[in-house]
């Protein structure tokens, strides 16, 4: 069968059939809301390279994150700042650090109207700025990591976060953070684990944003090589295997191939972050009216979606709602 038989356009005719027969769609459930939080009072310190995104003080982002509701983001996905940094992260475990302060405050303004989901590495916290200990020669030591990262996901917990994210990219933290939350009572915390992380560079203006960025040398003995596509299948069955509700795909846009691989092979929802970087490109294309903003953030979503994202990590979902951008 073929013309004058098939005609696809009879589907695309009017914007009422075009919507009727569109095989993707964004709910705003679907989007995750990432906050920068910082410690102190009345504090909303705006981020240069990623425009209309501030790192805020606990009492700002419970204002923030009720607007954000009200759009119909319920999930957010919090970082904190460190006052102090030391060489094991020793702040991060802090039971009044910003983001333990955060998460107690979110859950008595809203209760479980909001899911909370905590940021679980070390990269925020360490004077040097790795994302785990480093031995005398400068490696970074995996298994002595894995400690310190299940003792920053239990203060979480503590606090009354939903679930914690590990973005560390050890190896095994998965199941050693299941197993500390499970014997500190909390076997009810969840766990997305940012499971085919890249070594990307596209994390620039996070870095700026979280002050995280190491102090020499590189991410890459830890999170994946750009160049590997099947490795993420690896890497997305051992965190399963050790325990994750949720797993991640990052960065999105230029993983698409990635996604829609573990979206065909997992049995759990399957998250993707949009991350700082493809947010800035975005934001600058706009700024100096090269791009369409609201067309191209409602097709880069949808093309994560399409791809098979079930959940979305973005920091354009706000505008994107308000705007009524993504219809
Ligand atoms: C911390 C972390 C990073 C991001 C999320 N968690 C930065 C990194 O790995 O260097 C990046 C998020 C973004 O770019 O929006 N490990
Ligand atoms: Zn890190």
């Amino acid at each position: 069968m073929s013309f004058p038989t098939e005609r696809p356009r009879r589907l695309r005719r009017t914007p009422a059939i075009r919507e009727m027969a569109a095989e993707t769609r964004i709910h705003p459930s679907m989007l995750i809301q990432p906050h920068f939080v910082v410690r102190g009072k009345g504090e909303r310190q705006e981020i240069p390279s990623m425009p209309e995104i501030a790192r805020m003080s606990p009492d700002v982002l419970v204002e923030q994150a009720g607007h954000d509701l009200q759009l119909g983001i319920k999930t957010v996905l919090l970082f904190g700042l460190a006052d102090e940094k030391d060489g094991t992260g020793t702040y991060g475990s802090d039971s009044n650090g910003p983001v333990q302060q955060a998460i107690r405050r979110l859950k008595s303004a809203f209760r479980d109207d909001i899911t909370i989901i905590t940021d679980v590495c070390l990269c925020a916290y360490t004077d040097h700025g790795h994302c785990g200990l480093l031995s005398q020669d400068g490696e970074i030591l995996n298994d002595e990591t894995l400690e310190q990262l299940s003792k920053i996901a239990v203060s979480h917990a503590e606090a009354g976060a939903d679930m914690v994210a590990p973005s560390d990219m050890m190896d095994g933290r998965v199941g050693a953070i299941r197993a500390a939350m499970d014997e500190n009572g909390f076997k009810n915390t969840g766990i997305m684990a940012y499971s085919a992380k890249y070594a990307s560079a596209y994390y620039g203006p996070f870095r700026d944003a979280a002050e995280s960025a190491p102090a020499h040398g590189d991410r890459k003995s830890h999170q994946m090589d750009v160049r590997n596509r099947r490795e993420a299948l690896r890497e997305i069955r051992l965190d399963i295997e050790e325990g994750a509700d949720i797993v991640m795909v990052k960065p999105a846009l230029a993983y698409l191939d990635v996604i829609l691989d573990v979206a065909s092979m997992v049995e759990v929802p399957v998250s993707c972050y949009n991350v700082s970087g493809e947010y800035s490109m975005v934001k600058a294309a706009a700024a100096n009216g090269w791009i369409d903003e609201p067309a191209v953030v409602r097709e880069n979503l949808l093309a994560m979606a399409r791809a098979g994202a079930d959940l979305i990590i973005t920091y354009h979902g706000r505008k994107a709602l308000e705007g009524n951008w993504l219809g």
